[in-house]
This record gives C-alpha cells, sequence and structure tokens, in this order.
C-alpha cells in the first residue's frame, strides 16, 4: 500500500481542504441560485443546512477517511463490505462534474483574457455574452485551455506549487470581492437587490429550494462524493476535527455569500432585477459583473485581477476533482499516473464537448428547460449527491455506528462538543430529511404532484 504523507499542522490542512471547498461554486454557482430561488429564501435555508447538515456530513466524511486511511470505496468497503457501492456511487460525481466544470472555467479564462487585453467595454454590453456562449469554437477552445491547464498540472505533479500560489492568492480574492460588493451597494437601485438578497420569503420555500440549496452545499463543500473522505485520510490526529471542520465551513459559506452580494445587488442595479435577469441561471456571473466594472473607475484593472483570482481558485479547485478521478481510475485498473491522466483527460473532453456545445449547437436538446450543462450538474447535484448523502448517514448512523466517528473526533483532546446534535442529524433527521426531499422533488419534476 501507498505509504501517505500527512499535512503537517491544523492550518495546513484547513488550507488544502479550503483549496478543493473554495471555487466555482462559491464565486459563481451560489449566486446564481440564490438569484433564482428567491433570494433571502436561498440564503437563510442554506446557512441553516451549512450549520446542520453541512457540518454533520464533513465531519463524518472526514473522521471516515481519518480513520480508515483511504479514499473514498476503500473507506467505505474496509468497514462494512456491502457498502462499497457508496463509495462507487460518490465516485461517479466528480467525473460527471468535472467535465462541464471546466467548461465554466473556460469562461473564466476567455474574460480574464479579454479583461486583459481592454475588451471591457465590449464585455460590458448585453449581447456580449449571449454572442460568445452561443458560437461553438470559441467557448470550445477555451474550454480545452482549462481542461489542458489543469490535466499538465496534474500529470506534471506540480499542484503544490499552485496550491503555495493560492494560498496566498485566495486572502486577496476575498478583500477584493467585499470591495466589489461595497462599491455595488452604493450605487443607485442596489439596495432592492440588497433587501432581495437577506430578507426571506417564507411563501417561497419549497421543495424545489430546499433541494437546489442542499444540493449547492454538497457541491460547494465538496460533499458526498468522496473527496473529503480522500482529505480526512491524509490528516493528523494532532488535529482538531471539529474545528477544521467549522473553519472550513465558515470560510466557504463566507465566500459564497459575499460573492451574491457582490453579484445579486448588481443585478439590480444594471439589469432591473425583473425575472429574467435574475434567472439567468450559470450567465449570471458573466452578465453582471463586466457592467459592475466598467462602471467603476480603474474597472478594467480590478476585473482583470478579479478574474485572474476566480481562476485560481477554478483551477485548484478542478485539480482536486481530477486528482480524485485519476485516483479512482488508478485504484480499480492499476495504471499508471500518466496512463490514467491521459484517459481521464481524453475522457473528460468527451463529456464536456456537449456540455459546451449545449448553449450554442447543440442548444436545441434540453429538458425541463434545462440545458446540457445544466442537466448534467442537475444530475450530480440534485439526484446522485443526496443519495449517497443518504448512504452515508445510513452507513454511519446504524452500520459503523455514530460512536465510531466520536471518538475519531475526541482523538486530538477529548472533545466533541456538537456531538449530540451529530448523532441526531445523521441518525435521524438526515436520513428522513433527504428522502422526502428527493421524492418530492422527483415527483414534482415528473409532474405527480408538487409540493
Ligand atoms: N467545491 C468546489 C467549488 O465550490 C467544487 C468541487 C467539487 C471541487 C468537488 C472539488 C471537488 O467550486
Amino acid at each position: 500500500m501507498q505509504k501517505r504523507s500527512n499535512f503537517t499542522s491544523k492550518l495546513g490542512f484547513v488550507l488544502a481542504a479550503s483549496g478543493s471547498a473554495v471555487g466555482l461554486g462559491n464565486i459563481w454557482r451560489f449566486p446564481y441560485l440564490a438569484a433564482q430561488y428567491g433570494g433571502g429564501t436561498f440564503l437563510l435555508i442554506y446557512l441553516i443546512l451549512a450549520i446542520t447538515f453541512g457540518f454533520t456530513l464533513m465531519i463524518a466524511e472526514i473522521a471516515l477517511g481519518r480513520k480508515t486511511g483511504l479514499s473514498a470505496i476503500g473507506a467505505f468497503r474496509s468497514l462494512d463490505k456491502r457498502f462499497g457501492f457508496v463509495g462507487i456511487l460518490a465516485s461517479a460525481v466528480p467525473i460527471i462534474i468535472f467535465p462541464y466544470y471546466s467548461v465554466i472555467g473556460g469562461w473564466v479564462i476567455k474574460y480574464f483574457s479579454v479583461f486583459i487585453s481592454g475588451g471591457m467595454g465590449a464585455a460590458a454590453e448585453d449581447a456580449y455574452f449571449p454572442t460568445f456562449i452561443s458560437g461553438a469554437l470559441e467557448p470550445l477552445g477555451w474550454f480545452f485551455l482549462f481542461i489542458g491547464a489543469t490535466a499538465i498540472i496534474v500529470l506534471l505533479g506540480v499542484e503544490q506549487g499552485i496550491e503555495k500560489v493560492s494560498k496566498f492568492m485566495m486572502p486577496i480574492l476575498v478583500v477584493l470581492t467585499i470591495f466589489i460588493a461595497v462599491y455595488g451597494l452604493t450605487l443607485d437601485g442596489a439596495m432592492e437587490g440588497l433587501v432581495y438578497y437577506i430578507k426571506p420569503h417564507m411563501a417561497d420555500v419549497s421543495a424545489k429550494t430546499i433541494l437546489a440549496a442542499m444540493g449547492q452545499l454538497f457541491y460547494s463543500m465538496s460533499l458526498a462524493m468522496g473527496i473529503m473522505i480522500t482529505y480526512g485520510s491524509y490528516m493528523k490526529k494532532d488535529a482538531h476535527l471539529e474545528s477544521c471542520v467549522r473553519q472550513i465551513e465558515l470560510f466557504d459559506t463566507g465566500i459564497a455569500f459575499l460573492a451574491g452580494l457582490m453579484i445579486i445587488p448588481a443585478v439590480f442595479v444594471f439589469s432591473g432585477g425583473n425575472s429574467d435577469a435574475l434567472n439567468a441561471g450559470p450567465s449570471l456571473m458573466f452578465i453582471t459583473l463586466p457592467k459592475v466594472f466598467a462602471s467603476m473607475k480603474f474597472g478594467g484593472v480590478i476585473g482583470t485581477a478579479f478574474f485572474l483570482l476566480v481562476l485560481f481558485a477554478a483551477l485548484t479547485s478542478a485539480i482536486s476533482l481530477m486528482e480524485t478521478i485519476v485516483s479512482i481510475f488508478r485504484d480499480k485498473f492499476h495504471w499508471s499516473r500518466k496512463k490514467a491522466c491521459i484517459i481521464v483527460t481524453a475522457l473528460s473532453l468527451a463529456l464536456g464537448i456537449p456540455a459546451s456545445l449545449g448553449f450554442g449547437p447543440l442548444g436545441f436538446i434540453s429538458w425541463m428547460k434545462m440545458s446540457i450543462l445544466d442537466i448534467m450538474d442537475f444530475t450530480s447535484n440534485s439526484v446522485l449527491m443526496p443519495i449517497v448523502a443518504f448512504f452515508t448517514c445510513i452507513f454511519v448512523g446504524f452500520i459503523v455506528k455514530p460512536d465510531l466517528i466520536s471518538t475519531e473526533v475526541k482523538e486530538t483532546d477529548g472533545t466533541f462538543k456538537a456531538e449530540g446534535m451529530f448523532n441526531l442529524i445523521i441518525k435521524w433527521v438526515a436520513p428522513i430529511f433527504l428522502v422526502l426531499i428527493l421524492v418530492s422533488s422527483v415527483a414534482s419534476a415528473m409532474g405527480i404532484f408538487v409540493i
């Protein structure tokens, strides 16, 4: 068996896990979902889920990894043979996410290159994004570039270099996001957007909104796909698991909140906050932010810096996704690292091409108004991940028992403050809730009944 190196300190662990967690999920995905699902309503549901479900699952996954010293498939299997399938299901998630993640990563490179070459004015025009995205070759080219860069980094094994750079870039990204958000809030019309973003409307709460928030939680915190199990397998016993999880969550949620604050009020300022504007989906950030930058002094420089920083956040997450897939294939087929990298790249290109073309030449393919990229996103985040999360809860709650996790959490100094909440959620609240949410949303999607 391969020897596992350990993270040197608690900080090292928190930073590494945050590098995987903080990415496009926070900056690109969270704001467009919040805009689409009622602003404050979505935000509130998300926050509640983060401190309950997110916390519980992250503790469980990291502890499973640290306890067994194995990645997802092995971790489940080593504790109970019958549950190896959960690891396999979990492994399917990054295989679906990575290709379309790279499509969006490509869009980020495109905007970085437009800004750095002085094209901000054009990018702020309404027609700019739709024209770009409906083309075939250009979005494909940027997608290839992003996936190629990720593949080369993983192939050469120079992730650590990138992670080092990103460790000092992340704080700058936070500061810049705060700056842009504050600037946006001073513009006419922003207050209405701010109210929309932070004021919940209980009437908007629906199974669909809760499922969307839950899928986002998994996605953003890299949960329910085996990744945190792998990270846990590298974690030392002297780092306090519970406080690490709190810090990762706080960081991840804080950045998502700030990204929403930066984008949603701006949608009201520049696009009037009507339902078309709020429902822009994956395009939202790319439509809105150039307008914000174009309206500010030194917007060209600030926009360039912003897209560069986002690109790094996206790269560290993409690296973590690709690494996971590579190690799944290597474990399974005993391929060399090089062979696995090449095959994973080819597979991801094949899956990503339709996702990219789905906004242009393949735009006629849609299901329930979703583009190909949205369908992939829906399948992984709203179907597969809740299922993986459900089985993880059952596995921990009833097969290995929560005590196994508690003992692992207490390894460091004997404490586990939220143990009571953990037990209750993992055994009862989460599984019941997950089944209800899944059944009702699938049923309503199929038009059987609508809650
Ligand atoms: N959590 C990352 C993000 O929010 C996405 C990701 C998912 C990265 C899974 C790695 C693994 O962008």
